[in-house]
């Protein structure tokens, strides 16, 4: 199987959650199975290895989960990008716009350094809009984004279209 066919096998689809009609991407079965969980982690590591990575930035909280092991896999920092009022230190943040009313995404003010090439990594791509923020986060401390990586992309949402102005490197391993 491919890692997108085994994705796509565990990853569960949950009818009308959070609301009616949506239907919920549950990636908790993969944490579940330490083997699709290695064979994710592999399948990432072969292909950022030599995109000259500098340092991960995985979006709380789920993108943590694979952010983190990625980052030590790949022998390079992670950064914690977090929802509003959780880090302790001196931090930037960014506003954002949701279907109803604004978010705030904030980190650590020394936790990326100019010029330094950032990977941010989520579990799932949906409107774009946690991805395309925590970019500008990391544009203001002067990092370079060198590319999104997400395990599902939610095509008809066209978050990709959100992250281009940022970078065209977008991977979903899968739909
Ligand atoms: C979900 C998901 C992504 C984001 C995708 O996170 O994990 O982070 O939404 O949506 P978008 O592309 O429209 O921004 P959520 O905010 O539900 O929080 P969680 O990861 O803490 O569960
Ligand atoms: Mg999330």
């Amino acid at each position: 199987m491919t890692v997108e066919e085994t994705l796509k096998s565990v990853i569960r689809d949950v009818p009308d959650f959070p609301k009616p009609g949506i239907i919920f991407k549950d990636i908790t079965p993969i944490m579940l199975n330490p083997k699709v969980s290695e064979e994710i982690l592999d399948h990432l590591v072969e292909l950022y290895k030599d995109q000259h990575i500098d340092i991960i930035a995985g979006i709380e909280s789920r993108g943590f989960l694979f952010g983190f092991p990625l980052a030590i896999r790949l022998g390079v920092p992670f950064v914690l990008i977090r929802k509003k009022g959780k880090l302790p230190y001196n931090k930037i943040s960014h506003d954002y716009e949701l279907e109803y009313g604004t978010s705030t995404i904030e980190m650590h003010v020394d936790a990326v350094k100019p010029g330094q090439r950032v990977l941010i990594h989520d579990d799932l791509l949906a409107t774009g809009g946690s991805a395309a923020a925590a970019a500008h986060l990391i544009r203001k401390c002067g990092g370079e984004i060198a590319g999104f990586n997400f395990l599902v992309g939610l095509d008809f949402l066209e978050g990709k279209t959100k992250l281009k102005e940022f970078s065209n490197n977008i991977i979903n391993l899968a739909t």
